[in-house]
């Protein structure tokens, strides 16, 4: 049976953010809706998997393992959704083990009071991390880890604090003592500027995986998936993607990321007045225009 527990915000430790009981159904949908070559989800799970079967029995001076999983790519191509997919995936592969997926919130650790970003990091992997991991296997995502493992190298002392340099510092020491004492902890870690993440934080992951954006079939599959997600509420919607007009819509998308393709559905009802008030009467062409008008933004610099 599927557990779904999640610990409210109020409760939870610093720097925590979402403290979910594995396998979790949500997270299960989650993964299925990002449209991506099987090869790259295989990829991952595989990776994620070897990490229990393999870290619990082999030293570390024969495979120097971290359990770190960092996926760098574009915003809005699915990294954040994948990661926490990825848990429940690996929850439901390795049955009868409780499981957790720790969420952290980079932002509530970092501070400008002198000292106190570096304590908070060094707390939250010591001490809440820990204890998690003490009791049984886990996996804690570490969103936007460029703001946690800041590359020091590109910092300036003018500029930057140095409490964010030490903070590099600090996780680098926890991710080896903690790879040290738990081989049944990973962490996966997202972020959109592999440039700004520290070298010494990229040499420690076992995985560096590139998610890209979507190719043609994944952009008509994503469009599609869309269309028929709003089928249920307005069922015109839904005879759009059997249309031979269909592939022009699928083809303005190429180029854009999955999340701004969802928009463009959006942005299409709000192409016209009579849309919005009634979207049974969007077509192929209110897509097309939405799509065509994201991508000028995109190079325009809009958004
Ligand atoms: N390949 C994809 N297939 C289907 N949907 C996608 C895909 N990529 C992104 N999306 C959609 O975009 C939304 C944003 O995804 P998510 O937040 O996981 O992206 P991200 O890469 O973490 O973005 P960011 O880098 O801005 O944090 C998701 O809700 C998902 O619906
Ligand atoms: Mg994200």
């Amino acid at each position: 049976m599927t557990q779904f527990t999640i610990v409210k915000d109020a409760d939870l430790p610093k720097g925590i953010h979402s403290d979910i009981a594995l396998p979790n159904a949500d997270l299960g949908h989650l993964w299925d809706s990002i449209i991506l070559a099987s090869e790259i989800k295989e990829r991952l799970v595989s990776q994620a998997i070897l990490n229990f079967t393999i870290r619990p029995k082999v030293s570390r001076s024969v495979l120097p393992l971290h359990g770190v999983l960092l996926l760098v790519g574009p915003p809005g191509t699915g990294k954040t959704s994948l990661a926490k997919g990825l848990a429940n995936r690996i929850a439901e592969l390795l049955k009868g083990q409780k499981m957790r997926l720790l969420q952290v919130d980079p932002h509530a650790l970092t501070s400008s009071a002198m000292g106190k970003t570096q304590r908070a990091v060094s707390e939250l992997f010591s001490q809440t991390i820990a204890e998690a991991a003490a009791l049984g296997p886990t996996i804690v995502l570490l969103d936007e880890v460029e703001t946690l493992a800041a590359d020091r190298a590109k910092l300036s002392m003018d500029a930057n604090p140095v409490d964010v340099h030490r903070a590099t510092d600090a996780v680098l020491v926890q991710l080896d003592t903690l790879a040290e004492r738990f081989p049944n902890l990973l962490f996966v870690a997202t972020s959109n500027f592999p440039q700004a993440v520290d070298a010494a934080f990229t040499s420690r992951c076992d995985l560096v995986l590139q998610i890209p954006l979507p190719d043609a079939d994944a952009c008509r599959k994503i469009l599609a998936d869309c269309l028929s997600g709003l089928a249920g509420t307005f069922p015109n919607i839904g005879k759009l993607s059997s249309m031979p007009e269909f592939g022009a819509c699928a083809t303005a998308c190429e180029g854009l990321d999955g999340r701004t393709i969802r928009k463009v559905v959006v942005s299409a009802l709000a192409q016209r007045k009579e849309t919005a008030l009634n979207p049974n009467l969007v077509s192929t062409d209110d897509i097309v225009a939405a799509a065509t008008q994201a991508k000028m933004n995109r190079k325009s610099g809009g958004l």
